[in-house]
């Protein structure tokens, strides 16, 4: 759902020969398991690119797959004729990630696109979310997957501000970063050599201090957990080497590249017990389902239950990125090859999970709530329903109770009963969905205990699961 094939550089139409593989592959696979290894060794994070429609967010990610080395410039020619033909000319770099044709011909990203990079310290999953409204819940799946973000704004005279406006996906995604899991953000001021820019400071300066106090009422902690740099994702200045004094003088902090490098990563637990949300499935000499890794390890041969149905599942392959593996911990964003289960039987939502301590399976569980804009003329109240966001799963869900509001100041339950609550509430209520999906408290699993509700295409609030029914 939402996930379109990965971005090989080296598999790209027209792109010339990998560089290693199909030659001499037998005298090979020692090198290659050792690389494997030392691949590994580096630490792995998930980014996803956010922001509003046409901030930047493909060509920035082209770009970095371009200035990575894993696109050549004949691909890149290829591309600049074929947006030509398109009268999209500047959207080349955007065609590295956006490889659908619709995606292509209207210049919009639709599906979440993925690919790899590296640089000295890490191994990158980029995942290249679509901006316009239409697609949040693609952005969402795609969030769901990271560990950081990158937000992409544009810098260009009145892109800002129209992405910044009540309804512009600035604010949308960030809010729906912060509960889907995004830890930290790198701000890219985009687009700052635009004309209407040309590298100013006071432009730069303006969209920092209009963003941070949008930040922090987002719940990030501005100095800790989010950097800004100016960058152009087209020309690819301050990406991989820092910008030069002569196109911006005022500029002394990092590059992209560098910052992605020193940005910390979240710790994980690869003891705790096994957690996969399933994104998607498909059939390849068995079933094989595509998922990051939440909680736990998993290795060739475990076996495992896909829940809510209580399958039992055997692994029989485990794949990280393009590379057959042995094991994958935490973070990691895998296809797993099972046996024991027919990819029928699996939707995207349910969880790959420990036998010992399976993941609870619920019809109803006990919320807390941020209402932060519901559809004119709506209230809150006991009735509601919502489309439900958690983790991979997308289901229809109703509100059958509200317990409490909480007085968001004093962060206390208020004393009088609550019938209905309005816009910026925070109530604790207990959410009903018709069929069983797999959820987790959220002090227990951040990443499986918490969700957005939408109505009619809308983020109408986030929440975090507090309690779940005795099984
Ligand atoms: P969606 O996927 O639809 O949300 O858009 P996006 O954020 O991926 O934007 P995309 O990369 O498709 O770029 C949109 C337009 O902005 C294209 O015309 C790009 O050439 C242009 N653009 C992107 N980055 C820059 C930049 O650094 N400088 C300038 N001048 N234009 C840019
Ligand atoms: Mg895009």
């Amino acid at each position: 759902m939402g996930m379109k094939d990965e971005v090989h550089g080296r598999s790209q139409p027209g792109q010339a020969e990998p560089k290693v593989k199909n030659k001499e592959v037998v005298a090979l696979e020692d090198a290659e398991a050792q690389e494997e290894m030392e691949a590994n060794k580096k630490r792995h994070l998930n980014v996803v690119f956010i922001g509003h429609v046409d901030a930047g967010k493909s060509t920035t990610g082209g770009q970095i797959l371009f200035l990575s080395g894993q696109v050549d410039d004949r691909t890149i020619h290829k591309y600049e004729k074929e947006a030509k033909d398109k009268s999209r000319e500047s959207w080349y770099m955007a065609y590295i990630m956006d490889t659908n044709e619709e995606e292509r011909v209207k210049g919009k990203t639709v599906e979440v696109g993925r690919a790899h990079f590296e640089t000295e310290t890490t191994r990158f999953t980029i995942l290249d979310a679509p901006g316009h409204k239409s697609y949040v819940p693609n952005m969402i799946s795609g969030a769901s997957q990271a560990d950081i973000g990158v937000l992409v704004i544009s810098a260009r005279k009145g892109e800002f501000e129209t992405g910044y406006e009540r309804g512009g996906q600035t604010r949308e995604h960030v809010q729906l970063a912060k509960t889907l899991g995004v830890a930290k953000l790198l701000v890219v001021v985009n687009k700052m050599d635009d004309p209407t820019v040309n590298w100013s400071k006071e432009r730069y300066d303006e969209i920092e201090s209009k963003m941070t106090p949008f930040l922090k009422s987002s719940g990030y902690n501005v100095k800790k957990d989010v950097q800004f740099l100016p960058i152009s994702g087209l020309l690819g200045s301050n990406m991989k080497t820092r910008v030069d004094k002569s196109i911006c003088s005022w500029w002394n902090g990092p590059c992209l590249f560098e910052a992605l490098d020193c940005i910390e990563v979240p710790l994980r637990d690869p003891k705790g017990p096994f957690r996969m949300p399933i994104i998607d499935k498909f059939k390849d000499m068995g079933t094989v389902v595509m998922g990051k890794v939440e909680s736990g390890s998993v290795c060739e041969g475990d076996s495992l239950l896909v829940m809510p149905n209580k399958a039992q599942v055997k692994v029989v392959a485990v794949y990280c990125d393009e590379s057959k593996v042995r094991c994958a911990g935490p973070g990691e964003n895998l296809r797993v090859r099972l046996s024991g289960i027919e990819e029928e039987d699996i939707l995207s939502g349910f969880v790959l999970s420990s036998v010992v301590k399976p993941i609870p399976a619920v019809t109803e569980f006990t919320a807390q709530l941020q209402i932060l804009e519901l559809l004119e003329n709506a209230i809150f109240t006991a009735g509601y329903k919502a489309v439900l966001h958690v983790h991979s799963v997308v289901e229809e869900c109703e509100i059958v109770e509200l317990l409490q509001q909480i007085d968001p100041k004093t962060r206390k339950p208020m004393k009088k009963k609550v019938l209905f609550v309005k816009n910026g509430a925070v109530v604790v209520c207990r959410v009903q969905v018709n069929n069983s999906i797999c959820v987790e408290k959220f002090s227990d699993f951040p990443q499986l205990g918490r969700f957005t509700l939408r109505t009619e295409g809308k983020t109408i609030a986030v929440g975090k699961v507090t309690d779940l029914p005795v099984a």
